[in-house]
């Protein structure tokens, strides 16, 4: 397999790189670029495997491939009722789980275990999805059920319109090619090849051309931050950069679908935070379905639009953090959960409520209408907004009695605007208003990023929620 580079990378990294570990490379004496998938003992068996897989069928059929950039934003996994059993008779091992037994009396009566029982769950277009669980809960399972790495024993998964589940062989090369990218936890780089043609690796299954090829894996590895590093070898990197550059390979060939298997697990806590940061970014640019498999909630909590919690198989639910920590389904989630601060997780637009009076200022602008509209509410406050119900300020019942009391009927309804009404944002988090909700006299405007008015949270709704997130983290019902 020709590299992309030509010139002698390692010469490159002794001149320009000297502090990069070179002299104890395993490697060391070994002529590079010799094995198109040469991978040596630091890759896991089993990832070792899953390239085999993916790389494998992809050998016979590389020419008739060419890589399609799908220009509509697609990506959404529908998987309904997948099970899969590992052992010589999965059928029977389904049975006893329909029949009400559960992963450990399969497993003792059968010698089979359960990886996934009956998953049924929706991943949309686009969302950070992160799937949670204990150690051999089926989170790795799962993930590897959706690009059939893993054969399922029954169910389905589909993507976008399509039964993954009923593809050929040929079919599921291409899908795997230009659908989904996966990227370990082990990073399972080739060694022997310079970080640009592991970059480009996927591309180079895809039967891209050289010169694309080696342009679209310079663009990607610049996305991750690793300009310059382009003719290093992968031993010549930090773990952290290592991963860079798995995510560089994953995103190169542009998949609708990303999947990420504890991609970041590997790395210690500020790189790893680094890497959600960096993600978080490449999603702001360009959004794609991304399923992250974690063990770590405040990874799952900082990065997750929606979270799965699986046990023993099951996917015990699904949700928003808030809603997984305002209302979990069971003392395994709640324990997931304990410690949390919800105030970090639960955002103002998870509490906004529309329970005050509006007033559009086009319409009912005049403080006589104002104080009807006041009068025949039981609100102190009103709301005021332009006729795109932007928000403008907020008025009270007092405020404007007075103002008609001085005789300023006609003028504006601004000059009854209280002071310091100032409006929070949506994705701000409870912990990030807490100090304009415990000051405000009255309840706290909430708007959107283009200033459009959602409603308002109250002291008393603040507090309520804190009540019933205490509730659920005691195992007690709380108040709805
Ligand atoms: N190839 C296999 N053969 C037999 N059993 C398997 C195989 N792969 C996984 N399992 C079993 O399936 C169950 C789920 O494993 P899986 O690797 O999906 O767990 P996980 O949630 O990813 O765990 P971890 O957090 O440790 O990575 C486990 O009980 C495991 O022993
Ligand atoms: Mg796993």
């Amino acid at each position: 397999m020709p590299p992309c580079s030509t010139h002698n990378a390692r010469s490159y990294a002794f001149t320009t790189k000297c502090h990069i570990r070179s002299e104890n490379s395993p490697i060391h004496g070994v002529p590079r670029e010799t094995t198109p998938c040469g991978l040596r003992d630091r890759v896991p068996l089993t990832e070792l495997l899953l390239l085999f897989l993916f790389c494998h069928p992809f050998r016979q059929r590389r020419e008739g491939v060419i890589v399609t950039f799908i220009g509509e934003i697609m990506g959404t996994i529908r998987v309904e009722n997948l099970y899969k059993i590992f052992g010589n008779k999965p059928k029977d091992g389904m049975k006893m789980l329909k029949d009400g037994h559960d992963k450990q009396a399969v497993l003792e009566k059968t010698g089979m275990t359960v990886g996934v029982a009956n998953a049924s769950f929706t991943i949309e277009t686009g969302e950070i999805f992160v799937i949670m669980g204990l150690s051999g809960s089926g989170k790795s399972t799962i993930v590897r059920l959706l690009n059939r790495l893993i054969e399922p024993t029954s169910g389905r998964v589909i993507v976008d319109g399509q039964d993954v589940t009923a593809m050929s062989d040929s079919e599921l090369v291409k899908f795997r090619l230009h659908n989904m990218s996966m990227v370990f936890q082990s990073f399972a780089l080739m060694p022997h090849q310079t970080v640009l043609d592991n970059a480009a690796f996927g591309l180079e299954l895809a039967g891209v051309d050289k010169e694309k090829r080696c342009q679209r894996a310079r663009e990607t590895l610049e996305q991750v931050g690793l300009a310059g590093w382009e003719d290093l070898y992968p031993d010549q990197l930090s773990g952290g950069m290592q991963q860079r550059v798995g995510l560089a390979r994953g995103l190169a060939v542009d998949p609708e679908i990303l999947l990420m298997d504890e991609a970041f697990s590997a790395l210690d806590p500020l790189i790893r935070t680094e890497m959600q940061d960096e993600l978080l970014k490449l999603q702001e640019e360009h959004q794609r379905t991304i399923v992250f498999i974690s063990h770590d909630l405040d990874e799952a909590l900082r990065i997750g639009d929606r979270i799965a919690i699986m046990e023993g198989g099951h996917v015990i639910q699904v949700g928003t953090p808030d809603d997984i920590l305002q209302n979990p389904a069971n003392d395994y989630v709640r324990a997931f959960f304990r410690g949390v601060d919800p105030t970090n997780v639960i955002s103002a637009g998870d509490i906004v409520r529309d329970t005050h009076p509006t007033i559009i200022v086009t319409k009912a602008g005049s403080l006589r209408t104002t104080h009807e509209i006041l009068s025949g509410s039981e609100r102190e406050h009103g709301y005021v907004l332009d006729a795109k119900r932007r928000f403008l300020g907020v008025v009270s019942s007092e405020g404007v009695r007075n103002a008609l009391e001085k005789g300023l009927p006609d003028k504006p309804l601004s000059q009854a605007f209280l002071e310091e009404a100032d409006p929070v944002n949506f994705d701000e988090s409870m912990q990030d208003i807490l100090p304009m909700v415990a000051t405000s006299s009255w309840p706290v405007p909430v708007v959107d990023a283009d200033g459009v008015y959602k409603g308002v949270v109250s002291q008393n709704r603040f507090l309520r929620t804190l009540h019933r997130t205490e509730d659920a983290n005691q195992g007690e019902g709380g108040e709805q």
